[in-house]
Order: C-alpha cells, then sequence, then structure tokens
C-alpha cells in the first residue's frame, strides 16, 4: 500500500501513525488535523524515530485536507474525546459536526479510499459517514470490536496467567457500555476459556470488558486509551494493506445479518484489500442475540437523535 491518510493528530492518531510507519505497512502516512503545526510537529518526531525502528515509511502533516490525495485507507480519529463520568454518546452532538466536514472532504481528495472510523461514538458515526458518501459497506467501516476483544484478551491473560498471544476473543454489538463480549467464542489456544475461568468470574471480565475504555479515562484522568486504540487501528490497516482475510470484529453496516438492517454494529468480518470482505453472522444463542438487540437499539436511538444528514 503506498498512502495512508489519518485525520486527526490527536494522541490515537498519533500511535496509529507510529505502529503504521514503525512496520512499514505503506510507504506514506500523511497526518492532517486543523490546528496550526500540530500535524506537522508529530509527523516529525515520529519520523525521527525511524533510525531506531529502522524503517523508511514517508511521515508528514498536513492542515490542508487536500493532503489526503491518494489515500487508499483514510483513518478519522478527528473529533473530541470523552472526559471522565462522560458517555461516548455524549460527544455525539459535537463530533456530527466534525466528521460531516471531514466527510466532504474524504469524497472530494479520496473519493476511491477505504474509511475506518475511529471517532466517538464509533458506531453511529460509521453510520452517518456511510449514509453521507453513498458508499458500498465494503469502504466504510469502524473500528471498536479489535480493541475491545483485545482488552478482554488483557483482562483474561491477567487472570489465568497465559501468554496474550494463546487467547483468542470476540467482542461483538456497540462499542458502549451494552457491547456483547461472547465468552462462549473465547479460546486459549482453542481450549474453551470457559475451562480456566469459572462463570463468575467470567461474568466479571466480561463486565470489565464493558468498563474497559472508562477504566482507563477514570485512571489517566486527563486523557482516553490511545495506545490500544492506535494498535487496535494499526491492525486493521496491515489487515486491509496486506489483503490478509483477516477476520477481525468490526463495525459495519448490516445488511440483515444478526436480524439487522439499516444499521452500525460490531460484527465478525473478513477484512482484505476491499475492505469489508463480508461479514459473518455466528449463531447467537437467545441470551446472547438478546444483548445484541439491545445494543442495537441504543446505537439506532443515537443514529435518529442526529440532525438529518446535510
Ligand atoms: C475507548 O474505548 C476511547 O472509545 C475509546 O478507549
Amino acid at each position: 500500500m503506498q498512502k495512508v491518510a489519518i485525520v486527526g493528530a490527536g494522541r490515537v492518531g498519533e500511535t496509529t501513525a507510529q505502529i503504521l510507519a514503525e512496520q512499514e505497512t505503506c510507504r506514506e502516512v500523511v497526518l492532517i488535523d486543523v490546528r496550526e503545526d500540530v500535524p506537522q510537529g508529530v509527523a516529525l518526531d515520529i519520523f525521527q524515530t525511524a533510525p531506531f525502528f529502522e524503517f523508511d515509511t514517508r511521515v508528514m502533516g498536513s492542515n490542508d485536507p487536500a493532503a489526503m490525495q491518494g489515500a487508499e485507507v483514510v483513518v478519522v480519529t478527528a473529533g473530541i474525546p470523552r472526559s471522565p463520568g462522560m458517555s461516548r454518546s455524549d460527544v455525539l452532538d459535537t463530533n456530527v459536526k466534525v466528521i460531516d466536514g471531514i466527510v466532504a472532504d474524504i469524497i472530494k481528495y479520496a473519493p476511491g479510499a477505504i474509511v475506518i472510523m475511529v471517532t466517538n461514538p464509533v458506531d453511529v458515526l460509521t453510520y452517518r459517514v456511510w449514509q453521507l458518501t453513498g458508499w458500498p459497506r465494503e469502504r466504510v467501516i469502524g473500528q471498536a470490536g479489535v480493541l475491545d476483544a483485545s482488552r478482554m484478551a488483557a483482562f483474561i491473560a491477567m487472570e489465568t496467567g497465559f501468554s496474550s498471544r494463546d487467547i483468542t476473543t470476540i467482542v461483538l454489538g456497540g462499542h458502549g457500555d451494552s457491547m456483547v463480549p461472547v465468552a462462549r467464542f473465547c479460546t486459549i489456544n482453542g481450549i474453551p476459556v470457559s475451562h480456566f475461568i469459572g462463570e463468575e468470574r467470567l461474568d466479571e471480565i466480561v463486565q470489565r470488558t464493558r468498563g474497559g475504555g472508562a477504566e482507563i479515562l477514570a485512571l489517566r484522568k486527563n486523557s482516553s486509551a490511545y495506545d490500544a486504540p492506535g494498535a487496535s487501528v494499526a491492525a486493521m490497516v496491515d489487515a486491509i494493506s496486506h489483503n490478509r482475510n483477516r477476520l477481525l470484529p468490526c463495525v459495519a453496516i448490516l445488511e440483515g445479518e444478526y436480524g439487522q438492517q439499516d444499521v452500525a454494529m460490531g460484527v465478525p468480518c473478513l477484512l482484505n484489500e476491499r475492505g469489508l470482505g463480508r461479514v459473518i453472522d455466528l449463531g447467537l444463542n437467545d441470551g446472547e442475540m438478546q444483548m445484541f438487540v439491545e445494543s442495537a437499539a441504543g446505537v439506532r436511538a443515537d443514529i435518529q437523535r442526529m440532525q438529518p444528514a446535510p
């Protein structure tokens, strides 16, 4: 892949850029931000790590949205993060205005790109981008489940002492308190996690996963999480850039899967050079399906609360 544009040179944008550059996922990373000088400074700082990590990815910063020209993937992280005590929905009114402007730039400068939404509330805003662009759902996806699943895997590693490398987790639904970590599909090297962790403790891990973002925000106080979010976005870009056909939980527009349509939700997706290859419809049991439906209702309520698309 030649070029990835990251709109928003905040902490998540910066971490994503650092990892993409370090891993040489593409030849050029451009950070775009409205704040004067900031994206240039961030880009320079990242590029100056090149001798340590031995990469020659070009890293640029710009205040001009035209800099996204030629990008095959556009990652959108711009917007305000939540403060302690706020839910992701609380930042919707502000962020939808930011995103509407960015979508106009993407349509103008990167009309063939795959968009990865990161700004919260990510499911609602992924829907917004899909609606405004009118693009096929293959090219408009959101990052949530990769992060939520990595949090759950970390908690399982901490609980059991097994290497995170061997832990596979999956988290579906909206990226909020009603997300659906599906413990039934979580394994440690193929062995169901229930073999190692009792039901009650597993329920606590599920709850901790749901509050994983808020836990970090409460601890850090002046910042949301950004290390694991940046790594999660980079994993999605890597799957696209290397046409890996990875199965990752992503926010996708549903077209009948899980009994839902006209909504964006976290579901297992095949990711490759086309973006979303397909949505994998798991046979959820009644309890899981009920949680999924409740989660979809929350996302839908926020979608309806948004100003009509301009
Ligand atoms: C998180 O879960 C901010 O939504 C982001 O940390």
